[in-house]
């Protein structure tokens, strides 16, 4: 795995570590049962197969722990990392939100500009002026900007992703940054991270959605605030006295 870039990035690592150690664990523990029994019940041995089985409760005590361990992974880490991924939106002053519409084959993202609002998204309005459907009635939609390729985010804020598709499922998926959402048309499901370092890093469509699968890779590229805010929130102009 490539080294994370995300705020939650270590904690997910984590997560799979301890996960490949337990499997790990598990493996070595039942191949090791599963010689034993060969050898303990060999044939020459046991002539005769014994219908009354185990005495004894070490089996029964064995799965016991394998059950809480796996109760704990998924109590104790699993459900608290999911809570924070998807109850737990940032709401500070500083998030920022970005509409992302997959479609055969490719992304295109909507920032909300200066007035932070998105304008409203009717999918019959889609055409090859307005690729992302955007109605050209609502005042909010003015100031959004539409662009393709590159998905630019600004360093160490929180960013709110609002996935979507024109067409079949797709899927957002950002491996640096540890996150990854499925794109279904009609919905925008938000995905959240923060990034912690500035860069370049991939972007890929994580769904088998057609012959051109494998084009739909994008970059995101990751800035200093403040050349974000210059160039996706610039201020309003400051009245003039005249
Ligand atoms: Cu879109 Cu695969």
């Amino acid at each position: 795995m490539p080294p994370p870039m995300s705020e939650h990035g270590p904690m997910i690592d984590h997560m799979l570590a301890m996960l490949h150690l337990f499997m790990l664990a598990l493996f070595v523990g039942w191949s090791t049962f599963f010689v034993y029994t060969l050898i303990r019940f060999r044939r020459r041995r046991n002539p005769k197969a014994d219908h009354g089985g185990v005495k004894n409760h070490t089996s029964s005590h064995l799965e016991v722990g394998v059950i809480v361990v796996e109760a704990m992974l998924l109590l104790g880490f699993a459900f608290p990392l999911w809570a924070v991924r998807v109850n737990d939106f940032p709401e500070s002053e500083d998030t920022v939100r970005v509409r992302v519409y997959g479609y055969q084959y490719g992304w295109l993202y909507q920032y909300p500009g200066p007035d932070g609002k998105f304008g409203r998204h009717d999918p019959f309005l889609v055409t090859s002026e307005n690729p992302v459907g955007m109605d050209p009635e609502d005042p909010n939609s003015e100031d959004d900007i539409v662009e393709s390729g590159v998905l630019n985010l600004p360093l160490e804020r929180p960013a709110i992703l609002y996935i979507t598709s024109k067409d079949v499922i797709h899927n957002y998926a950002i491996p640096k940054m540890r996150i990854a959402q499925d794109a279904n048309p009609s919905l925008f499901v938000p995905m959240w991270f923060t990034p912690v370092e500035l860069g370049t890093v991939d972007v890929i469509c994580g769904q088998l959605c057609g012959g051109g699968h494998a084009n739909m890779a994008n970059l995101l590229t990751i800035m200093p605030s403040e050349e974000w805010n210059a160039q996706y929130a610039p201020a309003p102009e400051a009245p003039t006295d005249a």
